[in-house]
């Protein structure tokens, strides 16, 4: 399909650009500037501003097959009716689809509703006010011969971006990691690549009239969140609740009440009647070790194929702090080949070949953790082989709160990870305890 795009320069407009020309559809992104944008997969590009909705007229052709309304409301009642009289007239009567993007903001406080879905009546807090409106505007397009269709996404995240990069920046400048409103708030949130798949869904199947929650997790407590965005900025310290009236001095009142937002909000319809498939790491997973906390990188070409083996060996890290702080023996064994591997502990005790490591770690593991735990950060990826790496680890001592414990060094870590049947598993690791 040709699909109109707007915001297609933006945050989640990028993904959905790469998503929909992924699937095969050619993306013609309407843009504010007509400056050309090398790098992007656009079919085309058109010049258009929707504060201004009579520069948009001309651009939804008959050769537009479908179009994708990501750019934000004005605001205003008017300017933001004629915007989309002036990107859906041009369908009427064709069927074809027109997919509006809202937010799971427009549902308001979803107090002990657990899993609220699309069926839900909305109370939109401040920030949204105006978009339940243009919301019926949009599905009234139905009984025009339009497709119309709304996409509520929940708190986007990945790709190093969105509101979770807020909370990452304010650790990182403040020292501690920050969250908004009550502890037991709680945030519905989506993928940004999972939540392109889901647009690109509703432009191919979704029916008229219909309206989808774009969310992953139903609930995730934020107190949760800031920890992760602490991690991610290198701030191992206990969240801090940031106050209602200093929270709306740093981000202006209606969006520091919208970061105090409580919410549960289920995605499973889309998951049901569209076959959406939200599979990417969750939001604290991403946080702790994914785009937000980029790894250097040697040894291999720039790219996605990359990308996906150092997000492997992250994950095999991840393993290897999981099995560690849970005291499991054999979650711990298994990130080991079972060929010869050598393990060098952080006191010099060199562990030759598996037996001897399991021997030693069903010795030492069960009880290790009772004080104190560790956490494991990827921090340098040498790609020797596309299936060896050398691969450098930041390991910090903490509380079982996740807080570091300042006066215990911290290692590093130094793995030979090697990739066998598919899947990376440590050849040889040494530990070495960092003395400044
Ligand atoms: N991010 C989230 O967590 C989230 C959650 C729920 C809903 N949403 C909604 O999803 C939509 C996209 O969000 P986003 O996070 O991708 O935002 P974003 O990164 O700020 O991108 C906004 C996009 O809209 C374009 N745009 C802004 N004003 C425009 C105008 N007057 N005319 C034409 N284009 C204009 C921007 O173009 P320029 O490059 O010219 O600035 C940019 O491409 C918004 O409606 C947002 O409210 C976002």
């Amino acid at each position: 399909m040709k699909v109109l795009l707007t915001g297609a320069t933006g945050y989640i407009g990028s993904a959905v650009t790469d998503h929909l020309a992924a699937a095969g559809h050619q993306v013609v992104a309407l843009t504010r500037g007509a400056e050309p944008q090398p790098g992007r997969a656009w079919h085309a590009q058109l010049v258009g501003d929707t504060a201004d909705p009579a520069s948009l007229a001309g651009t939804v052709t008959s050769e537009i097959e479908a179009v994708i309304h990501l750019a934000p409301p004005s605001g205003d009642a008017d300017v933001d009716t004629a915007v989309i009289e002036a990107l859906a007239a041009p369908l009427r009567g064709t069927g074809r689809p027109f997919v509006y993007t809202s937010g799971v903001w427009v549902l308001g406080a979803t107090g002990e509703a657990q899993e609220v879905g699309e069926e839900s009546p909305t109370n939109p807090i401040d920030i949204v006010g105006y978009r339940p409106r243009i919301e019926r505007r949009v599905l009234a397009e139905v009984t025009e011969g339009v497709r119309a269709v709304v996409v509520r996404p929940g708190i986007v995240y990945g790709r190093g971006g969105g509101i979770p990069a807020i909370l990452v920046d304010r650790a990182r400048r403040q020292e501690v990691p920050e969250y908004y409103g009550e502890e037991g708030v709680r945030w519905p949130t989506v993928h940004v690549d999972d939540l392109a798949e889901l647009f690109v869904a509703a432009v191919e199947r979704a029916e008229a009239g219909t309206v989808w929650h774009g969310v992953g997790e139903s609930a995730v407590p934020v107190r949760d969140l800031a920890r992760a965005a602490g991690r991610a900025a290198g701030v191992l310290a206990t969240p801090h609740a940031v106050p209602a009236e200093q929270a709306a001095e740093i981000f202006g009142p209606l969006f520091a009440d919208a970061l105090a937002l409580d919410q549960s909000v289920s995605g499973a319809a889309a998951r049901t009647a569209l076959g959406w498939r939200p599979g990417r790491p969750g939001v604290l997973t991403e946080l702790v070790s994914g785009s937000y906390r980029p790894v250097e990188v040697f040894g291999a070409p720039d790219g996605p194929e990359t990308d996906a083996e150092v997000a492997a060996i992250r994950l095999l890290v991840a393993e290897v702090e999981y099995a560690q702080q849970n005291e499991e023996v054999d979650r711990f064994l298994g990130v080991f080949r079972r060929e010869d591997p050598v393990w060098t502990t952080g006191h010099g005790k060199r562990l030759s070949g598996f037996e001897e490591i399991a021997a030693f770690t069903r010795k030492v593991l069960p009880g290790a953790t009772a004080e104190s735990t560790a956490v494991y950060d990827v921090e340098r990826v040498l790609f020797l082989r596309p299936d060896v790496a050398a691969v450098n680890v930041r390991q910090q001592p903490v509380r079982h709160d996740g807080t570091r414990i300042a006066d215990r060094p911290e290692g590093r870590p130094f793995y030979i990870v090697v990739k066998e049947d598919g899947t990376w598993r440590v050849g040889a690791a040494q530990n070495t305890i960092a003395v400044d």
